[in-house]
């Protein structure tokens, strides 16, 4: 059967105190509407609707995914309303299912529940039990224990009040059913707003069973409303991730000290040192040691790698057993055979390394293409950039680049050469050869210090 996801998402957020629309403000790296775009998309073949208003275009461009559309609301005059104008683009022989933008962690279970409790004589309502339901919807339920209406905080009586069964806003029903009734929607409470939560009473005079469903944890179905609320869902999320972490075997130094931002694939036995940073997809191998302060971006590291402090990693692929930093940049295109070292201020970028080879100290390497156990000395540069072009350097296996040295790309240094320190090399050096361009030393006897004057 036909499925349609809408995600209110029009509201302007002015608890965010903010120029960027509520929606878009990022949890875990990813922006809140882009959480839940994801968890629809579980969905198979679902058609997601997006209902803009605030800030629609910005929303529009930076968030996407197949089967997304967006319809704007161009005045917000409540959940219905908002619901009513993604009305006639439904499936009417379909399912809708209601989300929120700003409810960031509803999980896919919940999702897929929330569908299969829909019938054509039920609907479904997603509701949590709090210890402070102030400011919810609270549902009311008849001597039978079937949900009869959901009263909103500001319609609700002193008896009203003490319900702590709330409304999390997510439901679905039948399309058809959602079309005939919205209309009838009418705007005469306490906030003279379109309720969406008006559709229980008409759902239960048309004969209809509300079926009740409750999140797995509070958190899944908690809205983000301010900066602290979006807080402590980060940290939510980041605990989670953390104990995953943990339960795939690997050992955190502190898991409240390591977050990610993305997907994080790892084996066993690897041990993460305190704020580490993983971002975007980032697979890891096993027996690896990362140490504090590390960030990695989008890159594969392979079995028994040692990453030390305070290593930056982009775009990369590190093959096993390789050892970097403490204080080293892998920017993106850096591709490490096994056993590399690439050791303390070290820049590398674009860059294929060969198996056993070693840029050990204060060295920036981009364009290259290294062969096996090449030793790059002490601040080596290839000097890859003309000013308007970018050029290659290429050095063979078992070549030894003096230190301070300046490789003038294009160009080949050879298998088993070797360069001497303090040279600029502009020129290819063949293999099995010495190529130097230092100016010979002179010893200059009589020379004298300067002494200060007067
Ligand atoms: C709503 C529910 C309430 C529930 C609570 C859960 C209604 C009438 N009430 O109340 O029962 O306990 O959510 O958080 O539905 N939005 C639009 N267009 C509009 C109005 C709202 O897109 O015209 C969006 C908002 O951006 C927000 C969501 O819908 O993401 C909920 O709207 P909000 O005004 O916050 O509803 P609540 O008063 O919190
Ligand atoms: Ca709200």
């Amino acid at each position: 059967m036909a499925t349609d996801i809408v995600i209110l998402a029009a509201g302007k957020g002015t608890r965010m105190k903010s120029s960027l629309p509520k929606v878009l403000h990022c949890l875990a790296g990813r922006p809140l509407l882009q959480h839940v775009v994801d968890a629809a998309r579980t969905v198979d073949d679902a058609s997601i609707l997006v209902v803009t208003g605030h800030g629609a275009e910005q929303v529009r461009l930076s968030v996407r995914g197949d089967n997304l559309r967006y319809i704007e609301q161009t005045d917000q005059l409540g959940t219905a309303h908002a619901v009513l104008q993604a009305a006639p683009l439904l499936h009417s022989n379909g399912i809708t299912l209601i989300l929120y933008g700003d409810v960031p962690l509803i999980s896919a279970e919940t999702i897929a529940q929330m569908l299969h409790k829909v019938s054509d004589r039920s609907m479904s309502l997603l509701t949590v039990l709090l210890a402070d339901p102030a400011g919810y919807g609270r549902i009311v339920r008849d001597e039978n224990g079937l949900v009869e209406a959901i009263v909103e905080q500001k319609d609700a009586s002193e008896a009203q009040l003490q319900i702590s069964e709330v409304n999390t806003g997510v439901l679905a029903l039948p399309s058809k059913c959602l079309q005939e009734w919205l209309p009838q929607i009418g705007n005469e409470n306490a906030q003279g707003e379109y309720y969406l939560t008006d559709i229980i009473s008409i759902a239960r005079s048309a004969g209809f069973r509300v079926e009740t469903l409750h999140p797995e944890s509070a958190e899944e179905v908690e809205g983000v409303n301010n900066r602290l609320q979006l807080n402590n869902l980060e940290r939510y999320y980041q605990r989670r991730q953390a104990a995953k972490l943990m339960a795939e075997g690997n050992t955190l130094a502190d898991s409240a000290r390591v977050d990610v931002r993305g997907t994080l694939q790892t084996g066993t036995d690897n041990f993460i040192d305190i704020n580490a940073i993983f971002e975007g997809d980032v697979v890891l191998g096993s027996n690896i040691k990362i140490g504090p302060n590390c960030l990695i971006i989008n890159s594969a590291i392979g079995d028994g790698v040692e990453i030390k402090a305070n290593s930056v990693i982009e775009e990369s692929q590190i093959g096993k057993n390789a050892v970097i930093g403490p204080f080293a940049r892998l920017r993106s295109g850096t591709v490490l055979a096994d056993e590399v070292k690439v050791g303390n201020f070290v820049e590398t970028k674009k860059v294929n390394v060969g198996k056993g080879s070693k840029i050990n100290h204060l060295s920036y390497v981009g364009d290259a293409e290294l062969g096996e156990n090449v030793n790059v000395g002490a601040g080596t540069i290839t000097c890859n950039y003309d000013g308007v072009n970018k050029h290659k350097t290429t050095i063979g296996d078992n070549a030894f680049i003096g230190s301070n040295t300046a490789l003038v790309a294009p160009v080949t240094v050879g298998n088993n050469a070797t360069v001497g320190a303090g040279s600029t090399i502009n020129k290819d050096v063949p293999d099995n050869e010495l190529g130097l361009t230092r100016a010979t030393q002179r010893i200059i006897s009589d020379w004298k210090r300067p002494s200060k004057k007067g």
